[in-house]
């Protein structure tokens, strides 16, 4: 099958085991003695032909086999030779389309590492580079790496990390990277240049899903002997910290407002960043102090009458909240050392099946493609129901993701050896087994087995209804026409392939490492507190990569295990400036003052408050910082209307006071304009 064939340059990009017809790697979960997850490669191929013996059996006795299961293994036979099919070629398209060698882009003007979202000019133009699509297309080739080095996908990483550290000094319409603003731009011209149209920016999940992908790849570097990509992800950490609580599009781009997906991608971003920080003795205060915020506000998207997230609020109400964005926060923030932790949201959480379910059945009636699905049956899935965008349609990465939070479940109920069902989530098993009940089901149980078998056959049925949509050749669009079932708009989306292959990964029972979710479940206690802390950006350096960097059989492994929290006398003491000054719309209230940490007196480095709490009864602006403990502050504060040029200052003496020798408090100024 001329076809399915992989061409020979591609070849070497592609991890050994993805171009083999059966992977015989796969990876199981187990325990380990400290109680921490590892991962061990087992051969999955005998479990296939232990199958096939058992098959072989029952017809040699002459039992038939129950419908049911004869169904199943009948879909379970199609899924594995599509999907045996499907690996190579999306591997293959998927680098087709970064630069500069991918065959869909080459020539083209496309820098090493940069990710086109799609190689199409035209109906739709999505010939450029998105930080999200970039980050998560990243993430699983980090993940793949991990899992199977090959020198080729080493090459593309190190191409990210370069791409990276420049794009992030690209000034654009969002802003620049003096104050971070410009990181939240949401894409970018292929050659890196900015890009001046009009758009829904910014889009705050870009630089918390970047710093994600990139600490993938430090985490290996750092495992291997070798320092990490520091510069580049501590950017992006420093604008989760800062601007987390400030509205922003969503990830589809269309609303403004606060975004399920946005906020759990950060705080991964902020307790991943942190755990690495520490390892490598940068500071991380800002991050550990504000991840326990982030996670209480996370807790507010959750309907508990109807039992789902809402995945925009602040903004776009207008839409029911049931969001193919909500199930993509469960999977990309899976970890199962958080067991199936609610708060952050994991995938077997009575609060995200119940979640899938919804969302799920959200999308049964609306789309001529999924009628007459029985209720247990996977259908395909699109972003949201409201949706307009090519008259608004199933995706294939929406409905791989519907898979992929099953699978991740199934490995966590394996490993745990348990299913527990709550009244939470109960309505989602009833679909499945009827029989079921709130309770810990212990494996063996029958309920237990039941669900299992049930929530593989409903898990493998999304990768069916995506293989029956794609193209025969194995190309996939964004796409799924919702009448006709044919493939439509961005014909080759790379992150359709990345969906396609993680989701996929996780059916192999290969879990990537974590993100030390399992340390981060806790909420602060009390009210959320709305913590931003600003940080100051630098140009990364070009990033410089050892010439011997391949994997080191006894390289000094440095173990990323432990999330720092506490403080003990830190050098910088945190300290909140609210002032209230009542502004006009597009008025920013900024502080400058004598010390370093507020811009030397210099106007252009003078940090912005941020006017998430101002509201027209309380003209609250606000920021934290961290300043040299021990030192004596001046300070005023400025007004600014259209960019420094319009600068007023505010009247009287400049304001003073002393940072206290090394405390953890958070020391409060309390001013008014004047
Ligand atoms: C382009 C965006 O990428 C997409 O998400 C959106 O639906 C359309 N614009 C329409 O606004
Ligand atoms: C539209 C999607 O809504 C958005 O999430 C994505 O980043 C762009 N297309 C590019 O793929």
């Amino acid at each position: 099958m001329a076809l399915f064939a992989v061409p020979n340059i591609i070849q070497d990009l592609i991890p050994a085991a993805a171009s083999e017809s059966i992977n015989p790697w796969t990876w199981n979960l187990n325990l380990n003695a400290s109680g921490l997850y590892e991962y061990l490669p087992t051969m999955h191929a005998l479990s296939k032909f232990a199958l096939l013996g058992a098959c072989a059996v029952q017809s040699v006795m002459g039992l038939p086999e129950p419908v049911e299961s004869r169904e199943a293994n009948l879909l379970k036979r199609n899924v594995d030779d599509w999907i045996n099919r499907e690996t190579p070629i999306a591997w293959q398209k998927l680098l087709c389309n970064i630069g500069p060698d991918g065959c869909a882009v080459r020539n083209q003007g496309v820098p090493a590492g940069v990710v086109v979202a799609s190689p199409s000019r035209s109906d739709p133009d999505y010939f450029y580079t998105w930080t999200r699509d970039a980050a998560l297309v990243y993430k699983g080739l980090a993940d793949a790496f991990r899992r199977n080095y090959t020198e080729g996908l080493h090459t593309q990483l190190k191409n990210f990390v370069s791409s990276q550290a420049k794009l992030q000094g690209v000034g654009n319409p969002a802003g620049g990277l003096n104050d971070g603003q410009g990181l939240g731009e949401p894409k970018f011209m292929v050659d890196l240049k900015e890009f001046t149209g009009e758009w829904g920016r910014p889009q705050r999940d870009g630089p918390p899903l970047r710093a994600i992908a990139l600490i993938r790849y430090a985490k290996w570097l750092v495992e291997n002997g070798h320092k990490a990509v520091w510069p580049t992800i501590e950017n992006d950490l420093k604008y989760s910290a800062q601007y987390w609580n400030q509205t922003g599009f969503d990830l589809w781009e269309e609303v403004p407002g606060s975004s399920f997906f946005t906020i759990a991608s950060t705080h991964r971003a902020l307790v991943e960043g942190a755990q690495l920080g520490a390892v490598l003795g940068k500071p991380t205060r800002a991050y550990t102090a504000v991840a326990p915020q982030v996670l209480c506000f996370q807790q507010s998207f959750w309907n508990a009458r109807e039992g789902f997230v809402v995945s925009n609020i602040n903004g776009g109400e207008w839409r029911r909240g049931r969001d193919a964005n909500s199930i993509l926060a469960s999977i990309h923030n899976f970890d199962p050392s958080a067991g199936c932790d609610a708060n952050t949201f994991q995938p077997c959480s009575d609060r995200a099946l119940s979640n899938h379910k919804v969302v799920v059945d959200s999308f049964r009636s609306i789309y001529n493609i999924n009628r007459g699905i029985a209720q247990n049956k996977a259908v395909a899935v699109g972003r949201y129901s409201e949706d307009i965008f090519y008259n608004g349609n199933p995706w294939f990465l929406a409905t791989f993701a519907a898979a992929e939070q099953l699978y991740d479940a199934l490995l966590v109920w394996k490993a745990q050896g348990s299913i527990a069902i709550t009244q939470t989530s109960l309505p989602f098993f009833r679909d499945h087994v009827s029989s079921a009940t709130v309770g810990t089901h212990a494996a063996g149980s029958a309920t237990y087995n039941q669900i299992v078998s049930a929530i593989t056959a409903y898990a493998d049925g999304f990768i069916e209804v995506a293989s029956k949509y794609a193209h025969s050749n194995g190309a996939m669009n964004e796409q799924i026409d919702r009448n006709t079932g044919q493939p439509i708009a961005a014909p080759d989306l790379t992150w359709s392939y990345s969906a396609f292959l993680t989701a996929t990964a996780r059916r192999d029972g290969y879990i990537p490492t974590g993100w030390g979710a399992g340390q981060a479940t806790a909420l602060p206690a009390g009210q959320c507190q709305k913590f931003e802390v600003a940080g100051n950006y630098n140009l990364p350096p070009t990033p410089v990569f050892p010439s011997n960097l391949t994997p080191a059989a006894n390289a000094p492994v440095e173990q990323i295990t432990a999330v720092p929290t506490g403080c003990t006398n830190p050098e910088k003491v945190f300290v909140t400036f609210n002032e209230r000054a009542s502004t006009s719309w597009g008025q920013v209230i900024k502080v400058v003052g004598n010390v370093p940490e507020l811009g030397s007196w210099d106007v252009n480095k003078a940090v912005p408050l941020s006017a998430s709490k101002y509201t027209s009864g309380d003209p609250l602006w606000s920021i934290t910082l961290p300043i040299q403990a021990g030192s004596s502050v001046q300070y005023k504060y400025i007004r600014i209307t259209n960019g420094v040029a319009g600068v007023s200052w505010e009247g009287g003496d400049n304001r003073a006071f002393s940072v206290p020798g090394a405390t953890c408090d958070v020391q409060n100024r309390w001013d008014n304009w004047r």
